[in-house]
């Protein structure tokens, strides 16, 4: 039996949003303590809204797959919504992942929160959703995002 099921490997053969956006509003970057891959999010935002995402990542096809998700998850959406999406939700779309390999959706969900953070800065935005954020918190501060199974 395949360990991943269609909707996974699909993205992760033909992956959506992949690159770098050359003038983005807001750039962020993750490294997944668990296995040193990284994530870099760009993104393009027009009156709070996000119109467009790409990422790139030294990491696995679980998180070129989430990512491709993720970034398409939140074009079209408000920052605010975007900061609740969580690795959780990217699961859901992607129809699950493997136990060992869940750590590698936080990926985009920290790399988005990066790169939100970024612009938010930059445009000295205050945002709700990142009133907990803190951009040198350690794993362990993000610890629910891995209460679905991490066995880490
Ligand atoms: Fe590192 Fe998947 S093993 S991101």
């Amino acid at each position: 039996m395949a360990m991943y099921n269609d909707k996974v490997m699909d993205l992760f053969m033909n992956p959506h949003n992949v690159g770098e956006i050359e003038d983005a509003d807001g750039v962020g970057t993750y490294g997944s303590p668990v296995c040193g891959d990284m994530m870099k999010i760009s993104l393009k935002v027009n009156d709070g809204v996000i119109t467009d995402a790409k990422f790139k990542t030294f990491g696995c096809g679980s998180a070129i797959a989430s990512s491709s998700m993720a970034t398409e998850m939140i074009i079209g959406k408000t920052l605010e919504e975007a900061l609740k999406i969580t690795n959780k939700d990217v699961l859901e779309e992607l129809g699950g992942l493997p136990g060992p390999k869940i750590h590698c959706s936080v990926l985009s969900e920290q790399a988005i929160k990066a790169a939100i953070y970024d612009y938010a800065q930059k445009h000295n935005l205050t945002l709700e959703g990142l009133k907990d954020y803190d951009p040198n918190a350690s794993e362990e501060d993000h610890h629910d995002a891995f209460e679905d199974g991490e066995d880490e």
